[in-house]
């Protein structure tokens, strides 16, 4: 039987969140313990399958029109709009969580299409597809979720320009906590931009884009400390422009609290996860200590093999 597969994985943004969105630099990482997989098969009907819809294309909900669109865009690009298949797709990144979940879905069933065309897709055109359904899911997306949950590398990415790959090799591990709320991105992104005309909405932007500058060079300078505290200084910013929320703020103080070296929201906010950097040897305390209020707790080390 004809099968095409499509995967990719979740991402963590390190630093730059929503200043990101007015062309201050961004950090993120690709996060390979959660990720999403979608295999696309031969059908009598044109479907779709995942955990919150089985059926035709035509009757998604509208929670799912993002999706829908690039999947219709792909099939009209690829000269098959009319050609019966079965998407499935499986995915073990939380939604809504400022994991990248939505790209990172769109991603996996534009490759599983092209895949199962026998297209070769280049990486361009993926992250133009993932655009079509981030634009409708976000509103205004600064498109590091594309590139995040499809690239293999830690990256420094300028709105509008060429993405810089970091190299990240450090004595210490990265925290990632689910507070189990939904986040609400796209509700945060507009939040700002009703406001930016405000002088201490721009103060808190550029403060968010210096410190992400400052994070790359304690990045390469290995200098998890510097960067701990950075992360600090993010979250009060992104914290004042009204983006975080009270159980985020509480795993952020939990984390500070048994010895994390720097702790912040992730993602889009009001919701969704937090991450804390800390020494390899405090890892297991602050990790026992977010799971007593975290839905989930994961970690990975930053240290480059
Ligand atoms: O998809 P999320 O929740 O990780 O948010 C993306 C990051 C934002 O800067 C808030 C928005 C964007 O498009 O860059």
């Amino acid at each position: 039987m004809k099968i095409g597969y499509g995967k990719t994985h979740g991402k963590i943004i390190l630093m730059g969140e929503h200043a990101v969105v007015y062309n201050y630099p961004c950090i993120a990482l690709p996060f390979f313990d959660a990720s999403v997989t979608t295999t696309v098969t031969e059908d009598t009907t044109q479907r779709l399958t995942c955990d919150f819809y089985d059926g035709l294309f035509e009757t998604m909900p509208e929670l799912m029109s993002g999706l829908k669109k690039v999947v219709l865009c792909v099939l009209e690009a690829l000269h098959h709009e009319h050609t019966n298949l079965h998407i499935t797709i499986e995915s073990t990144i939380p939604i809504e969580r400022g994991m990248g979940s939505s790209a990172a879905v769109a991603g996996s069933v534009v490759k599983a299409l092209f895949n199962y065309f026998e297209v070769p897709l280049s990486h361009e055109q993926l992250l133009h597809f993932i655009g079509i359904s981030e634009t409708i899911t976000h509103g205004k997306p600064s498109g590091i979720d594309a590139l995040t949950t499809t690239s293999t590398e830690a990256v420094y990415f300028i709105r509008n320009q060429a993405p810089q790959p970091i190299v990240i090799d450090m004595y210490a591990s990265l925290i990632v906590a689910d507070t189990g709320e939904m986040g609400k991105t796209r509700e945060a992104v507009a939040s700002i931009q009703q406001k930016l005309d405000q002088p201490e909405v721009q103060h808190h932007l550029h403060s968010i884009g210096q410190c992400t500058t400052q994070a790359r060079q304690a990045m390469e300078n290995h200098q998890p400390i510097v960067l701990g505290q950075l992360m600090n200084e993010v979250h009060h910013h992104l914290d004042a422009l009204g983006v975080s929320s009270a159980s985020l703020n509480q795993l952020v103080n939990l984390a500070n609290h048994n010895g994390a070296l720097g702790s912040k929201l992730t993602g889009g906010g009001r919701g969704g996860c937090m991450i804390a950097l800390c020494k390899p040897e405090d890892e297991q305390r602050i990790v026992q200590a977010l799971q007593q209020q975290a839905t989930h707790v994961w970690s990975m080390s930053l240290k480059g093999e």
